[in-house]
């Protein structure tokens, strides 16, 4: 594997992503963290950071525990802190070099720059530069404004070789940034590209065996990708001793209750539908704020769950569909610290439940879940799934929730959602859905004056939901779904669509 040592770099998830994509394992770990340095790591990127090697409160990592000994790639800071501390120098620019730049490769046969082309676009993003290389050091490559845009440890200097890049290789802007890092990968570290869907899931098979032994396992599945591709690994591993429970909390989409719990029965798995309509709305009725609606689900989850639970016998484990992005611990400005998603709607399950927690995917991106998931056998039918938040409908009927707000809700969204498949438009984004809004107006229907409530339609294009944008849909579909909702959706006469971005809106409502 290689290790990715994070100094607080907004791109250090992209290195990883590029590395899994060259089907390298990697991990990232903050800069702070002691390095087990086995057998098993190739090699080691420090990656960016929004701080200054000059600044007193710079990020510090002991690099005697590595350099030398595995290759190292430094990038942007990792570049310059390597150089300031073997020796050389680095000074602060008085402009921030940002943006597009064209490199000229000095020494193309090198092992880390050959192929490229000798001269090739790279991405900057940087305000300090390396004036003076440490000794033993010498320069790959430049631009025309700074003269060390990546250099190398001289031959033989080093056990194992340490080169340093001035720009983003990670950016797609840099256009043969992905060829560097495979030439760092393989050329420089010898390291296998040999990690894909087939091989993780034969690789997690065997540790998951290893690991739960002959006892069971429980596991929540919600109808999302996640829980549905830790189930199926799972399942592949200790069979029916996974059992699996999926509960209706009466906030799931029209109909979803039922065609999802066939479709994870026809897949094999051993599922318990279990449905809990009452107990979560008797409980939500008439509430109103959206934090105090996220708690009562997660409470009521929880008891529910744990009633389920206890009617099986010899579960040890309860198995999780937590993935990568939600477990890094992210280096900020503040300082390394953990991120914890404020979306744990059931974070408290495993103190409850007593068991010991298994998460099969905890190391694989979303992306990779759904590779591992299709290489499983998942329909695309779940695999395409957009995400839907857990708790439901109960953030997309906005203000205070009433059985009769939840149906209209489901009704118009159906229509939606349908729309959007028929006409293809359902992959082109990254999630959609009807958001009921708590205002009535007036509209004519006939000769008869309504007073009704409102929909509004929320479709955008995303990466990881961290920041978004509204989906560019046709106004002809807009017009379709418009009047179906209107047409046939009872207590709805108005549809707006909803042309904000996140930031600074956000994705839901509520
Ligand atoms: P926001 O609204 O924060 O949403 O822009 C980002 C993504 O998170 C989902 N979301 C949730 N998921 N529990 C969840 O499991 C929640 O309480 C929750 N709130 C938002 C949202 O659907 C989007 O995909």
């Amino acid at each position: 594997k290689i290790i990715i040592l994070d100094f607080g770099s907004q791109y250090t998830q992209l290195i990883a992503r590029r590395l899994r994509e060259l089907n390298v394992y990697c991990e990232i770990h903050p800069f702070s963290k002691t390095i087990d340095l086995d057998e098993s790591v190739k090699g080691i990127i420090l990656s960016g950071s929004p701080f200054s090697v000059k600044d007193e409160s710079a990020l510090q990592v002991n690099l005697d525990a590595f350099i030398g000994k595995v290759p190292v790639l430094g990038v942007c800071y990792g570049a310059q802190y390597i150089a300031q501390k073997l020796g050389g120098d680095v000074v602060r620019s008085d402009h921030r070099e940002y943006g597009k730049a064209m490199m000229s490769i000095d020494r193309t046969k090198d092992d880390l720059l050959h192929g490229l082309g000798s001269h090739t676009q790279v991405w900057m993003s940087h305000g300090d530069t390396i004036k003076v290389l440490p000794d033993s050091f010498e320069i790959i490559a430049h631009t025309d404004s700074i003269p060390v845009a990546a250099y190398r440890s001289k031959e033989g200097a080093y056990a194992k070789p340490i080169y340093c890049i001035q720009f983003h290789p990670e950016v797609t802007h840099s256009l043969e940034g992905k060829a560097l890092l495979k030439n760092f990968v393989t050329d420089v570290c010898n390291c296998p590209c040999d990690w894909t869907p087939a091989s993780y899931v034969e690789q997690s098979v065997a540790e998951l065996k290893e690991k739960i032994g002959d006892d069971s396992v429980v596991l929540g599945l919600s109808g999302g990708v996640d829980s549905s591709v830790a189930a199926m690994l799972l399942h592949r591993a200790i069979g029916d001793r996974l059992k699996c429970i999926f509960i209706d909390n009466g906030l799931l989409r029209k109909d979803e209750f039922e065609e999802v719990l066939v479709s994870y029965e026809g897949l094999g798995l051993n599922v318990k539908g279990v449905r809990a309509n009452d107990e979560f709305l008797d409980e939500l009725t008439d509430v109103s704020d959206p934090e105090t609606k996220r708690k009562i689900i997660g409470r009521v989850f929880i008891e529910v769950f744990d009633k389920e639970a206890k009617q099986l016998d010899n579960i040890k484990w309860l198995g999780q569909g937590t993935i990568y992005p939600d477990v890094i611990e992210s280096v900020s400005v503040h300082g390394p610290s953990v991120t914890i998603k404020s979306h744990h709607n059931v974070g408290g399950l495993p103190a409850k439940l007593n068991l010991q927690i298994v998460e099969p995917l905890r190391m694989l991106f979303k992306d990779e879940v759904r590779r591992v998931g299709a290489e499983l056998g998942l329909p695309n039918y779940i695999l395409s799934r957009h995400p839907f938040p857990g708790p439901g409908l109960a953030i997309r009927v906005l203000g205070a929730i009433t059985r009769e707000k939840v149906r209209l809700c489901q009704e118009a969204d159906h229509i939606y959602i349908n729309i959007l498949k028929e006409s293809g438009w359902y992959d082109k984004v990254w999630q959609a859905g009807a958001i009921l809004l708590p205002v009535q107006s007036v509209g004519v229907m006939g000769d008869e004056r309504t007073y009704e409530f409102t929909i509004a339609l929320r479709s955008v294009n995303s990466v990881d939901g961290m920041t978004a944008e509204w989906s560019k849909l046709p106004h002809e579909i807009l017009a379709q779904i418009s009047s179906e909702i209107i047409n046939k959706v009872k207590g709805i006469n108005r549809v707006v669509y909803d042309i904000s971005t996140k930031p600074p809106a956000t994705i839901e409502w509520e």
